[in-house]
């Protein structure tokens, strides 16, 4: 099949910069990235400095493709009947009430585009699943689209999991270590994997993209996260160690990174994981594992989500204990709210988290994160913590638009994203925590160990 229009539901952040990626790369194909949310389409399709989404090179790939052949648009049925190829990019959150609830995937979007899919397609369609999904769940798309699809058109169905990091997304959809694609093993099925195979192959080579069936494509994304997160839990609950005993968490990291079987990635202590994906797709896993009446191997991966509830709590109360439990009038600067440096993203930070508990225990707080708006800040307060009113919040509160605005005077600072801006501030009258467990209360530095 001759792709030559792409429909792309969901213009988050795997949407939005994969499609931009595509874009570039594939000047003869017409892109369109559709999403409900018209404010977030006005802001793609608004000034290049002020998209939806920061990530660093996005503009630039936007800007040359934006007009040409990347549209964004609110007009769903339209980019779904004309489109060859429709991605699936919508959010899937962890369920928060019926069966699974707290840990199941919440299908409810996966399942209205589908329909939606299912409704408005006249012709043959390659739909593929970009969301993180739990396996299997290509089967239900497929019942979806058979049953409720005009009778005579085909629907293939491929999983195509996103292993983009936000911050690197761009790098990493330019080289990414592999592409997987997921599909079935009948003819049409493998049709399917060569027509999207065909669309990567313009960027990334031939080795790289990996093609497999349909659940193992699933399950490898899951897998994938668990083990980049437990890589994580398992520095952070040796930081726990490190600090009862002499022994420094980043000389530790060095030392096992160095073992060329460990490797060096992904063994940086922290106040905990957060961002989008980790605990969200390890719960998943966990209750796939429940479901298949595996009880031990569910209780193995949710001791990582474990520790890092106890990696953020421990950090908290550590500043608690500094203070001996009472942060009453006490003036603490949390610098940071996004999950991780250079990205806007904020969803599942460890910060939300440690300013509730610090908020809770007393404290009035100075917020700055140089990409997270003060919007987003209360916006993430009022739906994360247990708060009734926001504006009774606001008297122990501010959220600063700049660094320079920032009131250093305070009793301690909180480093909980570590952008660069915050490395060479001087601290020298004020305690210092940060995600390496250090307390310090001279020059701070990021990175001296
Ligand atoms: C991602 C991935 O797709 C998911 O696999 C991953 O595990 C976490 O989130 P992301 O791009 O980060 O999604 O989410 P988000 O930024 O929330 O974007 C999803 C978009 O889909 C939103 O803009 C939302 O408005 C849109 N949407 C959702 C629709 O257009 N239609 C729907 O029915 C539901
Ligand atoms: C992750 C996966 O890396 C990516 O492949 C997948 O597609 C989506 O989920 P993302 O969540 O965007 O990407 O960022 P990542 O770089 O993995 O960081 C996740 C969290 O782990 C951040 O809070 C980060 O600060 C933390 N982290 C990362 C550590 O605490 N220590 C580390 O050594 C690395």
């Amino acid at each position: 099949m001759q792709i030559k229009n792409i429909c792309c539901i969901g213009a988050g952040y795997v949407g939005g910069p994969t499609m931009a990626v595509i874009a570039l790369k594939c000047p003869d194909i017409k892109v369109t990235v559709v999403d409900l949310n018209i404010d977030r389409i006005a802001a793609w399709n608004g000034p290049i400095e002020n998209l939806p989404i920061y990530e660093p090179g996005l503009a630039q790939v936007v800007n040359k493709a934006r007009g040409r052949n990347l549209f964004f648009s609110t007009e769903v049925d339209k980019a779904i009947d004309s489109a060859e190829m429709i991605f699936m990019a919508v959010n899937t959150p962890t369920k928060t009430e019926g069966e699974g609830a707290g840990m199941a995937a919440d299908l409810r979007y996966v399942e209205a585009c589908t329909k939606n899919i299912a409704r408005v397609a006249k012709t043959d369609k390659i739909v593929i699943e970009k969301s993180t999904l739990p396996v299997r769940t290509a089967e239900k798309i497929k019942e979806i689209l058979n049953k409720q699809g005009s009778s005579g058109v085909h629907f293939e169905i491929l999983s195509n999991p996103e292993f983009l990091a936000e911050g690197t997304a761009i790098q990493d959809l330019f080289k990414s270590d592999r592409v997987l694609i997921g599909g079935d093993s009948s003819e049409k099925g493998q049709k399917a994997v060569q027509t999207l195979v065909n669309i990567y192959i313009k960027w990334i080579p031939k080795e790289k993209i990996l093609t497999t069936n349909v659940w193992s494509s699933e399950l490898s994304k899951l897998a994938s996260n668990a083990m980049l997160a437990q890589r994580i839990s398992s520095i952070n609950s040796l930081s726990a160690l490190c600090e009862k005993t002499r022994a420094d968490i980043e000389e530790l990291s060095k030392a096992i990174g160095m073992d060329h079987r460990i490797g060096p990635h992904f063994l940086k202590t922290s106040v905990g994981f957060g961002g989008s994906c980790f605990q969200k797709d390890i719960l998943n896993l966990v209750y796939l594992c429940k479901f298949y009446g595996l009880h031990e191997v569910a209780e193995y991966w949710h001791q990582v989500i474990k520790i890092n509830d106890y990696q953020k709590k421990r950090f908290a109360q550590k500043i608690i204990d500094h203070f001996s439990g009472d942060l009453n009038g006490k003036k603490i600067a949390i610098l940071g709210w996004a999950f991780k440096v250079n990205t806007n993203d904020s969803r599942e930070s460890p910060a939300i988290y440690v300013a509730e508990k610090l908020f809770k225990a007393g404290a009035i707080m100075e917020i700055y994160d140089p990409m997270v708006s003060k919007e987003s800040v209360f916006s993430d307060i009022s739906f994360y913590w247990e708060v009734s009113k926001i504006k009774d919040l606001k008297s122990r509160i501010s959220v600063n638009d700049s660094l320079t605005t920032l009131d250093l005077s305070v009793d301690a600072a909180a480093i909980l994203t570590e952008w660069d801006e915050f490395k060479n501030l001087d601290f020298s009258k004020t305690i210092v925590f940060d995600g390496r467990g250090v307390v310090s209360s001279s020059k701070y530095s990021i990175g001296k160990g």
